[in-house]
């Protein structure tokens, strides 16, 4: 019996390495779009941003996605954070290895699932004003109840993104790239597995993008987490493991979008 299922297996294999390139076992999923639709109606016309998305993403994957000004990138980012609801379809994440679909959940569960799961960079920074940078990047933690660790963590990671002298200051005293580098050390102090990044870089010169980029990286993907980030910028695409391009609602593929644009 066991003789003959090891021969059966040792047939498979054969027959795979002859006939199948072997191909790495693919990564967990960690989120799907399934027929994700978001639609906005202003005096009577309706403008589809997103139409009908489906597609996954897997954990550890450096996803780029590049599209026009207005092509819907924040769109699809607020809709994988939670914080808007789709026309139609649905985001699926994965929470301790179940799907869980953003659209069953109450607002507060998913307030609570965002907390728990993601971190998120906005396009324009979103820091507290009332709040020292130090106050700012232990919000997260805070929010989750971890106020003991918060302090050391926030300090650890301001250090990390080079304004550890900075704990006291107030966003508004900050330059762009400063206040950049604390959005991001926000969206990363209570360890998440998914990065959303709406255009990290979009409002800084080009050396503090690079050097903002390079951290940005360094910290999530050297980690092993889970970064999504729209950019405009084809320079960092080619850093990525997928490139997506957002065209009149539709999600065009690295390939395709490659092949049409080369040369
Ligand atoms: N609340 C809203 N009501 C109506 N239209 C909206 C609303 N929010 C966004 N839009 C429209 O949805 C489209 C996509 O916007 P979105 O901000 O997602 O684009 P984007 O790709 O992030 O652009 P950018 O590169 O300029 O940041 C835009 O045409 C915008 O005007
Ligand atoms: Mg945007």
């Amino acid at each position: 019996m066991i003789a003959a299922t090891q021969a059966t297996e040792a047939r498979d294999t054969a027959i795979g390495a002859n006939h199948q390139p072997e191909t790495p076992a693919r990564p967990p999923m960690l989120i799907r779009l399934e027929g994700l639709t978001k639609a906005y109606t202003e005096a009577g016309v309706t403008r589809t941003i997103l139409n009908a998305l489906d597609r996954e993403f897997y954990t550890g994957e450096f996803v780029c996605l590049l599209g026009k000004s207005g092509s819907g990138k924040s769109t699809l980012l607020n809709l994988i954070f939670g914080i808007d609801a789709p026309t139609a379809g649905d985001v699926i994440i994965a929470e301790g290895g179940q799907p869980v679909r953003l659209t069953a959940l109450s607002e507060h569960e998913r307030t609570l699932f965002r907390r728990r799961n993601i971190g998120i960079v906005f396009q324009f920074f979103n820091l507290i004003p009332t709040l020292t940078v130090l106050e700012n990047v232990t919000q997260p933690l805070e929010l989750l109840g971890r106020n003991r660790e918060a302090r050391q963590r926030g300090q650890a990671l301001l250090d990390r993104v080079g304004l550890g002298n900075r704990h006291g200051a107030y966003p508004d005293k900050l330059s762009g790239g400063e206040q950049q580098r604390v959005a991001i050390a926000r969206a990363l102090v209570h360890d998440p597995r998914l990065i959303l990044a709406d255009e990290p870089t979009g409002n800084l010169d080009e050396d503090t993008g690079d050097t903002v980029l390079a951290l940005l990286l360094e910290l999530t993907r050297d980690a092993g987490k889970t970064l999504f980030m729209a950019t405009h910028a084809p320079e960092v695409a080619r850093l990525a493991d997928r490139v997506l391009h957002l065209d009149h609602g539709h999600l065009v593929s690295d390939q395709a979008w490659q092949e049409t644009h080369s040369g």
